[in-house]
């Protein structure tokens, strides 16, 4: 993981990272004996450049054939645009992530290039922001604040900026939460936004302002009392009286019903307590991303290390979620980079062999055809968008193999 702390007041501008960077790699030529910060075996090794390849080929095809185009789910093997359909939608940053990703990894302009015609159409929904909800997160984080990581420009911090105060605008300090939807929908936290929270300590660290620390460190302490249950499996939704702040119930979400276990949802809380750890030191985090994790596995080791869509649901119909494991791939390798040495085999084993399972069962390599994951869910009671490609999984795969690469760079 290679992390960028903004708050060095000494820190170089984007070009001068670049060059870091590059630098960097010169010392790295032998990247699997000087960087490998998971320590996978060779055997693993191999078959990481073997993905590589078939995902760099196919990703650079796509850049070429989607321009700044929004994908979401194909029809018959091609994306549309989401963006011209649904500008605020929630999932219009993800290609920009993988265009990102994919530029910090190769340099080759043609990514950054798509990255930046999408970032800017996206300045329509952050104009019209009544339409946007807790998930400018995933939006900014991968467009603007990624931009403004690696090159610095600073059009794209204030984008991000802007972003982070309408998130942090969304706190309700009543019931110490940040809303997830917006009207009658007020009341309603959800385990997704832990995976937005990384806006708010950017902020913080950009504009030394612990503020927007505050908000996320209550969110999370929430989220840890309402969402989180005790034997690491977590629920979708809690809700609220959004005026007294009262506790009302957990209703169910997108899983298969309220009490349930959401895969998705229990993948967010694993990458989104590693990363509050990684913001905050505070170990009660740590513990409960553990926790999710050992749960998450133990879930993934009877069901050949491929995600159900959510696991106490009934036996049939079997429907998958690739994307929760894919996720999960990325949060268990986040999680290892914050154990001791001797607990970082667990989790770096278990993202591998979900990885590995997800490759060998559900990718198209093709690069004439839109997507790579298959059988991504995106919730339980909905045909349209059940086990099919979702753009939600295919950044996450990308990001899962350039860490095993040690070339991702933290988007989050
Ligand atoms: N953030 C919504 C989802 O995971 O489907």
């Amino acid at each position: 993981m290679q992390y960028v702390n903004e708050l060095d007041m000494n820190k170089p501008n984007g070009d001068e990272r670049q060059a870091e960077e590059r630098q960097e790699k010169g010392r790295c030529a032998n990247r699997y004996s000087l960087c490998n910060p998971y320590g996978i075996d060779e055997k693993t090794q191999r078959w990481v450049e073997k993905i590589w390849e078939k995902l760099s080929v196919k990703l650079e095809a796509e850049c070429i054939r989607l321009g700044t185009m929004m994908p979401y789910v194909p029809v018959n093997g091609k994306y549309e645009d989401m963006g011209q359909r649904e500008l605020s939608a929630w999932t219009n940053g993800f290609y920009s992530g993988i265009l990102w990703q994919m530029y910090h990894a190769t340099k080759k302009e043609c990514f950054k290039n798509a990255a930046e015609g999408i970032e800017k159409r996206l300045d329509a929904a952050l104009a019209e922001y009544t339409k946007l909800d807790h998930d400018v997160g995933f939006l900014w984080l991968h467009t603007a604040v990624a931009d403004y990581r690696l090159t610095g420009n600073e059009s794209s911090r204030r984008r991000g900026l802007h972003a982070a105060g309408i998130l942090a605008g969304r706190y309700n300090p009543a019931g110490r939460y940040i809303k997830a939807w917006n009207g009658e929908r007020s009341g309603i936290a959800i385990v997704d936004c832990l995976m937005n929270l990384p806006l708010l300590y950017w902020a913080s660290e950009q504009l030394s302002d612990n503020a927007y620390r505050q908000i996320a460190v209550n969110h999370t302490e929430m989220a840890l009392h309402y969402i989180l249950r005790p034997d690491g499996s977590c629920n979708h939704m809690v809700d609220f009286n959004p005026v007294t702040g009262e506790y009302r119930g957990n209703p169910g979400g997108q899983g298969y019903e309220s009490g349930s276990s959401w895969s998705r949802g229990q993948a967010w809380a694993i990458y989104g307590m590693a990363l509050a750890y990684r913001y905050t030191g505070k170990e009660a985090y740590l513990d409960a991303a553990k926790r999710t994790a050992h749960y998450f596995c133990a879930n993934l080791a009877v069901h050949d290390y491929i995600p159900l869509l959510d696991f106490r649901a009934p036996e049939q119909p079997v429907y998958y979620d690739t994307t929760a494991g894919a996720c999960a791939a990325c949060g268990l390798l986040e999680l290892a980079e914050h154990v001791k040495p001797l607990e970082k085999d667990l989790y770096v084993k278990s993202s591998i062999r979900c990885l590995q399972a997800l490759t060998e069962n559900f990718c198209v390599w093709n690069p004439e055809e839109d997507a790579i994951l298959s059988h991504g869910s995106a919730r339980y009671d909905r045909a349209s968008d059940r086990e099919v490609p979702i753009i939600y999984g295919d950044y996450f795969l990308t990001e899962a193999i350039l860490r095993l690469r040690n070339q991702d760079f933290l988007i989050w």
